[in-house]
């Protein structure tokens, strides 16, 4: 019998590809562009992997289409009212990301304190021709407060990290969690509290329209004068054109990106230019095993909505 026919967006890495072989056949996203009716009317599934954007229309383009595999936790290139709307289910990889990218959120926290990245430039620069203890002072880590934007399953594994560095945790979240306070040590607080104590600050959230620039310029102008902004969630949480002012008029002391909007940034974008910045590739879950972990259950999804049954990871 013929495999199913399953689109996606980009190439999978090889290992990605064997996990998703036995149960069908992929074909690129090029064939929304030039393929014909018969072609788009026989695709039975979709596999996101970077993100590509999904919707009523292009869903009406490919109508057999009995399921959407995302290959990671956040789904906002998904249109869930129209995926609901027909009944198509959407699965993603709760879980599987949440350890790789509470490290990278230490990472940045940690390389816009102590000024990894200018530290690495200047290291192998023709300027360095004597020590100077009084250069790239950084700020301390330990023993400072960390405000959490976001106590989900991300948000608790950068609480447990941070309570490591003896770092005070305060969070911000939609509800309350009490068992996060009692096993994490962590304490709630208004956004406005938590953004006014806090020397660091990290938005954890998954992009809804509750949280699209969630932190603006007002947001921004309430932190403290040394406090340093890390973002690894999505890029629209934070408003771009708020942190620039933020980060050229010294609102704020510094930021680190993993993520921007849109992303990647135009190459001529004048955050680019900021020193006080750090910025990465989007690049949270990227350790091979995450994303082996990630293949799975990404893999697993299509699996059973081709064969017609709940998936293991369907967003609800
Ligand atoms: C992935 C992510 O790298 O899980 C998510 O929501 O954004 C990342 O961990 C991404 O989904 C793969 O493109």
């Amino acid at each position: 019998m013929p495999k199913p026919l399953v689109l996606l967006d980009v190439p999978l890495l090889p290992f990605m590809q064997e996990q998703v072989e036995p149960y069908c056949e992929t074909r690129p996203w090029t064939l929304l562009q030039d393929g014909n009716q018969g072609e788009l009317r026989s695709i039975e599934g979709i596999y996101t992997y970077a993100h590509a954007k999904v919707d009523g229309p292009l869903l009406d383009r490919v109508p057999s289409v009995r399921v959407i595999s995302n290959f990671g936790v956040g789904v906002d290139h998904i249109d869930l009212t129209a995926t609901a709307a027909r009944r198509i289910p959407v699965g993603n990889t709760p879980g599987a990301v949440d350890g790789a990218t509470a490290d990278l959120t230490l990472a940045l926290l940690l390389a816009a304190a102590r000024n990894i990245v200018a530290g690495d430039r200047y290291a192998r620069s023709s300027e360095f021709i004597r020590y100077d203890p009084g250069h790239l002072l950084g700020r301390e880590v330990f023993g400072s407060t960390l405000g959490i934007i976001g106590m989900g399953r991300i948000g608790q594994q950068v609480a447990k990290r941070a309570r490591a560095f003896d770092m005070r945790v305060l969070y911000h979240n939609r509800r309350r969690s009490l068992e996060a306070e009692s096993t994490l040590g962590v304490e709630y607080a208004s956004l406005e509290s938590l953004l006014s104590q806090s020397h660091f600050v990290t938005l954890n959230v998954p992009l809804t329209p509750e949280t699209t620039h969630l932190i603006g310029e007002a947001q921004l102008r309430q932190m403290r004068k040394d406090a340093i902004l890390i973002n690894v969630a999505r890029g629209p949480v934070l408003d771009h054109q708020a942190l620039l002012r933020a980060l050229s008029e010294n609102w704020i002391a510094g930021a680190a990106l993993d993520v921007t909007d849109p992303e990647p940034l135009p190459r001529d974008h004048p955050l680019l230019k900021a020193g006080n910045l750090v910025i990465t590739p989007h690049l949270g879950s990227a350790t091979l095993r995450t994303r082996k972990r990630m293949g799975e259950m990404a893999a697993a999804n299509l699996a059973a909505g081709l064969a017609r049954k709940a998936l293991p990871s369907e967003v609800k």
